[in-house]
Formats: C-alpha cells, sequence, structure tokens
C-alpha cells in the first residue's frame, strides 16, 4: 500500500487538524508504516500544532531563499546542474522526527520567479513520497495548487468542509477545478469538520447530488472543547486523550482510508 492523502478546503476549516488527527490514528495503529508529512502551506506551521519548532532556515522557503542569493551573488558551482542543486536541498529540508519525518514548504518570500523552483519542487516531492508508505500533504487554502497540478501523485483527496454555505462551495469548486485540469485521483473523500449531528444530512444530501463516482462522504469530527483548548494554549494536538470523542469520530472515519 502506497498512499498519498491530500488535504483541501476553504481556509480554516480544519485541514491541519484532521491531517494531525490520522496522523495520530496511524502512529497508534499502523506504527510499522513509514510516513511522511508535507506542510505545503506557507503561512501556517504543521510543526506549530504537534509541537515542534523548526527555524524558517530549515524550511524548503528558507533553503530557496539562500539559493536566490547564492544565484544573485553568482556563488553557485558551475559544474552542477540547478534542478540537481534544488533537489538536494529540499533532501537536506527533511526534518527526521523519532516517529515520522516532515517537510515544511515554509514562505518563498521575495520577488522574482518562482516557477522553475516550484516545478523542480513539484518533481522533488513525488519522488521522495516514493520512499514512504504513506505521505500526508497539507494544502494551503484556496485553489491555486490544484491549477498548478502540485500532488499529482495525490491517490486520495479529503476535502474539509465546516458547516457553512462558503465551505461547501468551496468543496465544489475543488472539484470543478480538479476535473477541468485533468487531476485524477482513486478517492475523493469529503469530510464534515465541526458539524453538529442535526445538519450531517444537509452535507450528505450534497454530496450525493453531485452524482460523482469517485466522491464519496467520509464522514463527520464534531466540534470539540479539548481540540480547541490545545490550540489555544499551543499543546500538542498529538497528546489529545485517546478516549477524546472527535478522535474516536475521526479513527472510525480514517480507517475507510487506509
Ligand atoms: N473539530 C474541531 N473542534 C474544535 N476546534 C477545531 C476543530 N477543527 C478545527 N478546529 C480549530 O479551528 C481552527 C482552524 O483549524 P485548522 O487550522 O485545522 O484549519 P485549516 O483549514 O488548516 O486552516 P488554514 O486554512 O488556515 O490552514 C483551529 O483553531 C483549530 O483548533
Ligand atoms: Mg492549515
Amino acid at each position: 500500500m502506497k498512499k498519498i492523502i491530500a488535504f483541501s478546503g476553504k481556509g480554516g476549516v480544519g485541514k491541519t487538524t484532521a491531517l494531525v488527527l490520522l496522523l495520530k490514528y496511524l502512529l497508534e495503529n499502523k506504527n510499522k508504516l513509514d510516513i511522511l508529512v508535507i506542510d505545503s502551506d506557507p503561512d501556517a506551521n504543521i510543526a506549530d500544532v504537534i509541537g515542534e519548532e523548526v527555524r524558517f532556515r530549515d524550511t524548503i522557503g528558507g533553503k530557496m531563499k539562500d539559493l536566490k542569493d547564492k544565484i544573485q551573488k553568482r556563488q553557485l558551482p558551475l559544474d552542477m546542474p540547478k534542478n540537481q542543486i534544488i533537489e538536494g536541498d529540499v533532501f537536506k529540508s527533511l526534518i527526521e522526527l523519532d516517529k515520522f519525518d516532515l517537510l515544511e514548504m515554509g514562505r518563498t518570500e521575495g520577488e522574482g520567479c518562482y516557477c522553475y523552483i516550484n516545478s523542480v519542487l513539484k518533481n522533488v516531492i513525488d519522488t521522495l513520497s516514493k520512499n514512504y508508505d504513506i505521505t500526508l500533504l497539507d494544502s494551503p487554502a484556496g485553489l491555486e495548487h490544484f491549477a498548478r497540478k502540485t500532488g499529482r501523485d495525490v491517490t486520495d483527496l479529503v476535502i474539509v468542509t465546516d458547516p457553512s454555505k462558503m465551505g461547501i462551495h468551496t468543496m465544489k469548486r475543488i472539484l470543478e477545478v480538479s476535473r477541468e485540469v485533468d487531476l485524477k485521483f482513486e478517492n475523493i473523500w469529503i469530510l464534515g469538520n465541526r458539524f453538529p449531528k442535526n445538519l450531517n444530512d444537509i452535507l450528505r444530501k450534497e454530496v450525493e447530488n453531485l452524482k460523482e463516482e469517485n466522491v464519496q462522504l467520509l464522514g463527520f469530527i464534531s466540534n470539540d472543547e479539548e481540540i480547541s483548548s490545545i490550540n489555544l494554549t499551543g499543546g500538542n494536538l498529538l497528546d489529545l486523550p485517546q478516549d477524546n470523542s472527535s478522535y474516536q469520530e475521526a479513527k472510525e472515519i480514517f480507517i475507510k482510508i487506509i
């Protein structure tokens, strides 16, 4: 089994939270699997919610900034192809934690075109994830990365929505854009986060009405006080107690993917 699971959806709906709950489930129940977590959201850090500190210079953004500085100062070795240098930098940005590896994109600051760097990155991510059983990819909010086809090898796309019209609208736009640019996923899963039980049917109907074969309702995770509290106090979401009811819900739905 090799899976690349990407989390997408409107800003703030719970993409990162859902990814970390899946990570927790995998670490506690499937500890033989090699796991890579890629945080490709430049504005947020998964590291922040799992109690790790990552310095900017250890992120890909940081490494790319160094590279651009070197290009400007003409300090690059002339005998080495640029893509090899970028690839090497990406491998150097891999953070090896106890139980899984983490790649932080970080911000790509400054002016100038990142197109070339981005295209090399796309390949590196695809290459890198071949070394792992499971890659979890946290996508930035919005749709551009779909249009740019980052993560072409994603097997499972999880679209997270909260109980809002905008959340569901973004979910539909993601499906449309993926179709337009011909992105193929084995499975597309819709996850309702922070849904009160009496509103579940609304999302259920929305998904049924999509009438798309490979799009399925993954399930629901309730709004949870403990999750809010850990977030507010800067705690580690992986330390959420085993018997937390939202974690129990998460476990039951993630079994469908893994
Ligand atoms: N089920 C939940 N119960 C309580 N709080 C939650 C739940 N899911 C998410 N949150 C909280 O909502 C906020 C946004 O969640 P999160 O960061 O996971 O969203 P996101 O989609 O990754 O946001 P962004 O688009 O900024 O990356 C956080 O404060 C998080 O703790
Ligand atoms: Mg996030």
